[in-house]
């Protein structure tokens, strides 16, 4: 047999990604309006011990520092949202300039350093005042987010070519509008599926928007969160909750996106599609020219009891338990390591959806890092999990899978949105009370194999 080179396709992208809510902090500052976060996060007992995003990483005033940070690394692209409400503070109007400005100021540092900006426009952060006549409930936001998304790329367009619309719409609706566990907090299952829609329509609305702003051999894509899913038996019930579970994780966003129809097996499953209208469905499935992929675990899926799905953030009582393995490792968060899921992953939407080439726009973990006393941060798990996570790539690549890039999650360590600054995601320590910055060792380790753009030497496939 003949050894894989452990060489990536040449022009592979390497790069970070934060979200602007996680990040910014100057939560007042130039106009900004008021988010659905700021709403949430003041709720009593909605952020793990409270913690607010007011100041978070100070990257409103220190992306500087921070885009020449990951330029130092090795990385070459850097993906970041824009805050919709510095640029529409109301939600509708404007723009308000001094936030179009701020977006201009960190894509100049982006291309002075040699790196890629790939420019997010809803990471979450939806403007109060939308949220207050319904939200993501309300089908006509997605026209407002079309609004937005042309002030933007009016703009940027000149100097972004990368584009992603929405990221992870299925958390988006169904943690913010369906369980209730993200802003704005709203507890109701079938409008957590009405919703997932509107957001569906928003990407689809903004894509010809951007087209015809940005230059011709622009790329735009959406991100969606997807895991591989198995049943945790071959007993029916396993593998009828299983397929449940699939497609309302997966596929009620990737056939729409990609095939321009919906699951038939989940619009009965849910009692219909009161939401759909007419031409809706052509609008979604807009050609894109690239799928971003959010992976971080992969899912067993055994038959429930009749109670809602465990772990939650389901828009309807899927009647399925996630079966976790006695002997599974997890990260600080409880979330399972399973690399080869990506492999799984990959290829299966090679085979589903060949014409559309694939990025892993997010992908990392959360460990309880600390400083050591002589000032280093050495976290050997993430090293493995992005190690293994990295080759489970690269093996798929070598499978024939058309993946361009790989951008961690995260380039520091963030407010992580229920979980507020505990759970620690990055590759550079943040420090809350200074906001010193430190390099892990896994920063160099990403680095590292981001200059030499092959598969580091050990590790192994696990
Ligand atoms: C993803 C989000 C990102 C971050 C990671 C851990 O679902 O897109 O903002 O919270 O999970």
């Amino acid at each position: 047999m003949q050894p894989i080179a452990p060489g990536f396709p040449a022009g592979f992208v390497w790069g970070a990604a934060t979200a602007a809510y996680q990040v910014e902090g100057a939560l007042d500052e130039d106009g900004r309006g008021v988010s659905i976060w700021d709403t949430f996060t003041a709720t009593p007992g909605a952020i793990a011990r409270g913690d607010t995003a007011a100041v978070a990483c100070d990257h409103y005033h220190r992306h500087p520092e921070d885009i020449a940070l990951l330029a130092d690394l090795g990385l070459s692209a850097y993906r970041f949202s824009v805050a919709w409400p510095r640029i529409q503070p109301d939600g509708v109007g404007g723009p308000n300039q001094k936030g179009l400005d701020h977006y201009r100021r960190v894509v100049d540092a982006c291309l002075g350093r040699g790196v890629t900006p790939y420019v997010t426009l809803y990471h979450w952060d939806l403007p109060q005042a939308l949220e207050d006549v319904g939200g993501w409930l309300n089908r006509d936001t997605a026209h407002r987010f079309a609004d937005y998304a042309a002030q933007v790329a009016d703009a940027l367009g000149d100097v972004v070519d990368h584009w992603v619309t929405v990221n992870e719409p299925k958390v988006a609706s169904h943690a913010g509008y369906a369980a209730g566990i993200h802003a704005p907090g709203i507890r109701d299952p079938r409008g957590g599926v009405a919703a997932a829609h509107h957001l569906l329509l928003a990407h689809g609305l903004a894509v010809p928007v951007l087209r015809e702003r940005m230059s011709a051999d622009g790329e735009l894509g959406i991100a969606l969160d997807l895991t591989p899913v198995s049943p945790a038996s071959q007993d029916p019930a396993d593998v009828a909750a299983a397929r449940r579970f699939d497609g309302n994780f997966n596929r009620m966003f990737l056939e729409p996106v990609l095939r321009g129809r919906y699951p038939t097996d989940m619009i009965e499953w849910f009692g219909g599609a009161p939401w759909l209208q007419d031409g809706d469905l052509e609008v979604i499935s807009a050609p894109i020219d690239f799928l971003g992929i959010n992976y971080y675990r992969g899912h067993v899926i055994g038959a429930g009891d009749g109670s809602v799905l465990e772990g939650s953030g389901t828009p309807m009582d899927l009647d399925a338990v996630h079966v976790i393995p006695p002997d599974a490792e997890l990260t600080e968060v409880g979330w399972t390591v399973t690399p080869t899921g990506l492999h799984d992953l990959l290829l299966q939407l090679r085979d589903e959806y060949p014409h559309v080439p694939l990025m892993v726009t997010e992908n990392g973990a959360a460990y309880p890092d600390v400083v050591a006393a002589d000032g280093t941060v050495d976290d050997p798990k993430r090293v493995a999990y992005l190690d293994s996570h990295v080759r489970q790539m690269h093996r798929a690549i070598a499978d024939g899978v058309d993946l361009r890039g790989y951008f961690v999650w995260t380039l520091l360590d963030n407010f992580e949105w229920a979980e507020g600054y505990k759970a620690r995601f990055g590759i550079v320590h943040v420090d809350v009370e200074t906001q010193r910055r430190t390099p892990k060792t896994s920063a160099a380790w990403l680095g590292a194999v981001a200059r030499s753009n092959r598969l580091p030497d050990g590790g192994s496939l696990r």
